[in-house]
């Protein structure tokens, strides 16, 4: 026992160490497959052992039932805003005024750092674990976004021993998205039929004010700290001092600061940082500069809502002026129509732009883009270029409102508009255009990971009749591949050599290389927990995959209504035939204490609800969210709902949770 509690306590503190790696060094010490293993063997554990489940394990992060709407809550401290500047030459007047409060001969050391792009969060820290998190709001009331914050890996749920002791530490930073990570999570919303988001920092916010802690927790979310509110038990001398504390501690910061001596090292430190920030890999706005002892800015106060301690110096958005030549309509993947416009190349922010998505009809409607026109153009939060307004002024004469075709662009089948999604669809499943991308997303980084057939490639093969499905890129020869144009001996050797290493993939890898719609790496994954063989999924009813958490009714219709298309399994089949291995996931089942017994659970328990249902599965039970003559056992915690009546009705025995986890235990 005692040797199973340490072990519990040694992964937890190998989970969080790991995450510390990834979120906050950058610098990951292990592969995703290994912290996999740490993670499984986690929850096995503390599936055969309950009683030692805690709320701070990182198995308790995600869990709980959607929110009706979020509480509201105060901040001990408001959470101020800073006066906004777009020039240096206002950093050396914010200098000034410094020096003048401050009534200093001398120069001011200050601390600078970007100014992040996202959502102002508050995070409280009680003898070093997250208590609650909190949105800036008006700056003295925010929404209580807890549950949503503790999905985030880069926010440790508990800090480094010595932190511990701390009564009371209030941690204030942003919440943002990698540019990268809004690329895919786009792609995927368009891929979905759903609005996608206009820039990162709209899409970290959407993520953190959602109702369902589910959805934020699939959504990939950072933060890094720059702040602190309330403390207890706790000072600091200084904005640096602060910054390398809070960083050992645990918690995420940017390591991007500098301490200058005077205000001509903060100007060039906001000039090296404007040159850096489209190397960054998060959007930045501007630089906060702010004086670094924490005593000085004590004395300096604030004026209204602003601390005369800092400012901002926020960069110019970067914008260009083209013309419209023509607007094209993308097919993706799953057949969704995208517009978008050719321009004339025009250079804005040290890039070369010629495209800028249109996303939809009620895009293109709202901005009135036509060709021809004379259009602003930015890149939306730095990344992807965007049209902003129309010059009307410079419209020629006889243009007219773009309309996206009824008529797939590519093979001519009429498109569809599914109600409640706001593109056209081809529903054409031999569109070639569909073809195409489904295998691009097939041999895709995420996918099989054929890393040497790029799009270029693919493209290629399928305009000579190559490849049309899947399968047909493991029946290619070298001579095959040589036939192509501008295909040298190497390059095609490179090509069959890595389709070969491609054939051993895992089941959730194979699961979202099959390019079903909705179906995500996310819901591969629990698919891939949940039925550990391509055979048993396929076998899956559609009550089955409803019945699964996290997968919703309109996924489960997709996943079911596509795999039991004939053509689509024996292409799973020839697929194997033709060597490709699936390794399934290993089963990490605790014991099978519960087998044969069926579970309804209620009310308030003392961990997570899925948590619950997982314990039950992973011990060989099931579990249903009605009361009927085939449960066994309702299990009821604080505030039981009706559930509890129909069971004494059924006269079907109600258990407790030390009862239930003798039952595990026996
Ligand atoms: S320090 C009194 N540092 O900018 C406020 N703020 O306009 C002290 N922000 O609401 C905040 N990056 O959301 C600070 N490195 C940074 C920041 C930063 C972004 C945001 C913050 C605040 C807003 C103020």
């Amino acid at each position: 026992m005692k040797d199973v509690k340490a072990r519990i306590q040694e992964l937890r503190d190998l989970i969080r160490t790991h995450d510390y790696n990834y979120y906050v060094l950058d610098k990951p010490q292990i592969t995703d497959f290994e912290y996999d293993k740490f993670f499984a063997e986690l929850s096995e554990l503390e599936g055969k052992y309950p009683e030692f489940v805690t709320g701070d394990s990182p198995t308790q992060r995600v869990g709980g039932e959607p929110l009706a709407a979020f509480k509201k809550a105060k901040h001990r401290l408001p959470m101020l805003s800073l006066q906004n500047s777009y020039s240096t030459h206002e950093i050396r007047e914010f200098d000034e005024r410094v020096k003048r409060f401050l009534g200093s001969a001398g120069s001011v050391e200050y601390f600078c750092e970007p100014k992040f792009d996202g959502l102002a969060i508050e995070l409280v820290y009680e003898r070093g674990h997250l208590v609650r998190a909190l949105t800036r709001g008006d700056g003295e009331t925010g929404e209580d976004v807890t549950l949503n914050v503790r999905t985030i890996r880069a926010i440790p749920l508990v800090l480094s021993k010595e932190a511990r002791n701390i009564p009371l530490l209030e941690i204030r930073g942003e919440i943002l998205m990698f540019k990268e990570d809004f690329r895919a999570l786009n792609e995927s919303q368009q891929e979905e039929g759903l609005a996608p988001f206009a820039n990162p920092r709209n899409a970290a916010a959407g993520s953190v004010r959602q109702l369902d802690p589910k959805i934020t927790a699939a959504r990939p979310l950072r933060m890094y700290c720059y702040a602190f509110g309330a403390l207890e038990g706790v000072r600091f001398r200084s904005q640096a001092e602060f910054n390398d504390q809070i960083a050992e501690w645990g918690l995420p910061t940017a390591r991007l600061h500098q301490v200058c001596k005077n205000a001509d090292c903060a100007v060039e430190f906001y000039n090296d940082t404007l040159k850096r920030r489209h190397a960054l890999p998060f959007d930045i706005d501007g630089v906060v500069v702010k004086v670094n002892s924490l005593n000085l800015q004590d004395e300096l106060g604030f004026i209204a809502r602003s601390p005369r301690w800092a400012t901002a110096a926020k960069f110019q958005p970067e914008q260009g002026q083209t013309i419209v030549k023509d607007i094209a309509v993308q097919v993706g993947r799953t057949g969704a129509l995208t517009p978008v416009a050719i321009m004339e190349p025009v250079r804005v922010g040290g890039v070369t732009i010629t495209h800028a998505t249109l996303h939809n009809q009620d895009e293109i409607d709202r901005k009135d883009v036509r060709i021809g026109d004379t259009v602003i153009i930015q890149r939306a939060g730095d990344v992807i270029p965007e049209i902003v307004r129309v010059v009307s002024e410079k419209r020629p004469t006889h243009t007219k409102p773009f309309r996206l075709s009824r008529n797939c662009p590519a093979c001519d089948n009429p498109v569809e508009k599914i109600e409640g999604e706001v593109v056209l669809r081809c529903a054409n499943p031999l569109c070639p255009a569909v073809v195409r991308e489904s295998l691009k997303h097939f041999v895709s980084r995420r996918a099989m990971d054929i890393d040497k057939v790029g799009d270029r490639t693919i493209d290629q093969m399928v305009d000579a009749g190559l490849v049309t499905r899947f399968s047909d890129f493991y029946k290619l020869t070298l001579n095959d591949v040589l036939s192509l144009e501008r295909q040298g001996e190497k390059s095609a050797q490179n090509i069959i050599e890595s389709i070969e290493k491609g054939r051993h993939t895992t089941l959730p890898r194979f699961i979202y290389a099959l390019g079903i719609r909705f179906v995500g790496e996310q819901t591969a994954k629990i698919l891939a927990s949940h039925f550990r063989s391509i055979e048993k999924l396929i076998a899956a009813t559609e009550e089955e995959l409803d019945q699964i958490a996290g997968i919703g009714e309109r996924v489960a219709h997709s996943i079911y209504s596509s795999l039991k298309q004939k053509a689509l399994q024996k292409e799973i089949d020839v697929l194997q035939k033709l060597g490709v291995e699936i390794e399934n996931p290993k089963s990490i089942k605790a014991s099978a204490t519960l087998a044969g017994l069926t579970f309804v659970v209620t009310g308030t328990l003392p961990i997570e609800r899925n948590a619950v249902k997982d314990l039950i599965e992973q011990n060989g039970g099931k579990t249903s969210s009605s009361v009927s003559k085939k449960t066994n056992y309702v299990l009821a915690g604080d505030s039981p709902g009706s559930k509890i009546e129909k069971a004494q009705e059924l006269g079907i025995p109600v258990i407790d949770w030390g009862e239930f986890q003798r039952l595990v235990k026996s």
